[in-house]
């Protein structure tokens, strides 16, 4: 009896690493970093509008933490800038056409690699300190647009410092389960009047005000039941960002125009100027279309009212 019972808990265990093993080869195989453009597919490297890419650039906020630190010009893309994280400290790289140290040689498809899929030209995952995560919502046609513009914009040299991650999150690959996780690449369900429409996909798919107003769980996924609802600046080194979903504490009170106002001068309804990692953010939007301003405002008028977390709660746990 006793022999048999070993016997069985042998089988057992073997079963065990088989499965596990199993369980560990499709993890890795579910986690590999997947491209979904084509090196040079010619139809998406021919046209592309500069004007509209300059729009999207803004948009985007790429300057914020692409354009080189310690100086003016938001179109030189050196990078550098740092971004203090839970998780180690990065290093925006540069993205100024620089052949050698910048984008210089990308394709559009390699751009609409890094935008879309966060897989970098060598086929490595992005971390998500770049909100690939927000412009993996970007149309392609604006993905073109955009390399256009950045094409035409002043290569600088150098290259940025490396991150400084400790063990295990320098382990790139592992960003493929934090994928699985967080990374949805669904397409943007557009709704309301063409208007909100475009507001939608400017703040969805580009401007990532999501990415900073919202609390985070223990990984840094965004909790998706308080997005917009503000929480702890994990990116601004400290301090708090506020609720922007309809609550009264909110922009509740705040008509399209209000908003509009405020992205393009930095002024709140109370009159008061805002500052931090935000005023970063103006000096982007302050660049966009007035039709485009109202159409952000006209989109977050139709954000449901989400309760801000208690201010002195740790990071959210995992939902
Ligand atoms: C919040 C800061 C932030 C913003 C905003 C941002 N990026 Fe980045 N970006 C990063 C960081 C950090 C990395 C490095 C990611 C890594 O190493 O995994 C990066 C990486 C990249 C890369 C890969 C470069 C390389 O050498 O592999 C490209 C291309 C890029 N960003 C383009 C853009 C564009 C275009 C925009 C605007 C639409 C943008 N980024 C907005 C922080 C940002
Ligand atoms: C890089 C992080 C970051 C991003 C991206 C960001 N914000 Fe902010 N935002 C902040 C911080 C931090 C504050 C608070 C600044 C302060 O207290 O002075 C703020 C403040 C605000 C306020 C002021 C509220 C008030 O009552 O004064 C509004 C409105 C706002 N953001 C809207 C937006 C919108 C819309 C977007 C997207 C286009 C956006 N933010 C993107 C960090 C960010």
């Amino acid at each position: 009896m006793a022999a048999k019972g070993i016997i069985h808990v042998r089988k057992l265990l073997g079963a065990l690493v088989i499965l596990g093993l199993l369980g560990a080869v499709g993890a890795w195989f579910l986690s590999a970093p997947r491209a979904v453009y084509a090196k040079l597919e010619p139809s998406l490297e021919q046209g592309g509008d500069k004007e509209k890419g300059r729009v999207i650039f803004f948009a985007g906020g790429c300057a914020s933490c692409h354009a080189s630190p310690g100086q003016e010009d938001r179109l030189k893309l050196g990078g550098g800038y740092s971004l203090p994280s839970p998780f180690g400290t990065f290093y925006a790289p540069n993205i100024s056409p620089h052949r050698e140290d910048g984008v210089g040689k990308w394709t559009v498809a390699d751009m609409a690699n890094a935008l879309i899929a966060g897989v970098s030209p060598d086929g490595s995952h992005y971390y998500p300190a770049f909100p690939f995560t927000t412009y993996t919502k970007m149309k392609i046609e604006d993905v073109k647009n955009l390399m256009v513009f950045i094409r035409s914009l002043e290569p600088v040299a150098g290259k940025a410092k490396a991150h400084d991650m400790p063990f295990p999150f320098n382990i790139r690959r592992s960003l493929g389960m934090w994928k699985l996780l967080f990374f949805d690449r669904a397409p943007l369900v557009a709704t309301g009047a063409p208007d909100v429409q475009r507001g939608q996909y400017l703040v969805e798919s580009l401007g990532h005000c999501a990415e900073c107003h919202s609390p985070r769980n223990i990984l840094g996924g965004i909790v998706t039941a308080q997005r917009y609802a503000g929480g702890p600046d994990a990116e601004g080194k400290g301090g708090w960002v506020p609720n922007i979903s309809q609550h009264a504490k909110g922009l509740g009170e705040w008509t399209p125009k209000d908003i509009a106002g405020f992205l393009k001068t930095g002024f709140n309804i109370e009159g008061d100027v805002v500052g931090g990692t935000m005023g970063s953010v103006i000096k982007n939007m302050a660049e966009l279309p007035e039709a485009d301003l109202l159409a952000m405002g006209a989109y977050l008028k139709t954000l449901p009212v989400r309760e801000s977390p208690p201010k002195s709660a740790a990071p959210a746990k995992k939902e």
